[in-house]
């Protein structure tokens, strides 16, 4: 059997992608994941030629146990995937809000369904939520809902999975992620002026913060926010 894996769904562009890196820097096997195949395979080997992957849609969770079936032993699962979704109370769409929740909340939690009979007691689950759940802003409504969701996720999963280890990490703005460094200039600045570390978390502390996550055994059962204090100005 080959040596147990980390799953990184999510894997192909932004916080997904730097945990790639970094979990291939410090040596795990690393299998990467997305909707499309061969985007999938190009990004892992763009990353390292050792780095394997595979294609599924976590917003089809009736699908996603035939897209792990070539999936065999398993370290750890990184759930980082989101398909960005701006939606208001007063302005509401349906079906974009179906989409999100199910796949973060639904999704998320088919992916440890089907994965965790693969683990050994040594494994660990890590959850992206973010601080959208405390700190919402216009469009956030379902984002700010399906983060919050993440929270109760990782009580009853580590729990119901234990000793497997689940947590999650919450992402203030992590300004060098493709999603806020392309945005227009003058945006950031004041979200780092009212972060007290006087700038924005970067996507490797990010991902140095979920590393610890999922290897430090004595971590379990923590909503951990990585958003350099930006929730207490
Ligand atoms: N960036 C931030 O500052 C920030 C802040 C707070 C929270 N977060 C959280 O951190 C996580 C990562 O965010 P990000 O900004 O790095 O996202 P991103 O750059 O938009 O990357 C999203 C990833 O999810 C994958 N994906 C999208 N839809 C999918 C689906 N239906 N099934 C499977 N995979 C899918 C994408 O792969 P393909 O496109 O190849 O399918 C891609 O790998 C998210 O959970 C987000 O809520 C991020």
């Amino acid at each position: 059997m080959e040596r147990a894996a980390t799953v990184i769904i999510g894997g192909t562009a932004g916080l997904g992608r730097d945990l790639a890196e970094l979990c291939l820097e410090r040596g795990h096997r690393v299998v990467i994941a997305g909707r499309d195949e061969e985007r999938c395979a190009g990004v892992a080997a763009e990353l390292h030629p050792e780095c394997e992957s595979f294609a599924l849609d976590l917003s089809r969770p009736a699908e996603i146990g035939a897209a792990l079936a070539g999936i065999d032993s398993v370290r750890h699962i990184a759930l980082v995937a989101i398909e960005r979704d701006e939606n208001t109370v007063a302005d509401y769409s349906i079906e974009d809000a179906i989409r999100l929740t199910t796949l973060k909340l639904v999704g998320y939690t088919e992916v440890v369904h089907q994965l965790a009979p693969r683990m050994s007691g040594e494994g660990s689950v890590v959850l992206y939520g973010g601080q959208a759940q405390a700190r919402p802003y216009p469009g956030s409504t379902t984002v700010s809902t399906v983060n919050g969701g993440v929270i109760g996720m990782v009580r009853t999963m580590a729990v119901e999975l234990a000793p497997i280890r689940v947590n999650a990490i919450h992402p203030g703005v992590i300004g060098d992620s493709p999603y806020w460094a392309d945005k227009p200039e003058g945006v950031l600045d004041p979200i780092a002026d009212r972060t007290p570390i006087g700038r924005l978390v970067t996507m490797r502390e990010l991902s140095e913060a979920a590393l610890f996550l999922l290897e430090n055994g004595a971590v379990n059962g923590i909503n951990l926010a990585a958003d350099g204090g930006w929730t207490l100005k």
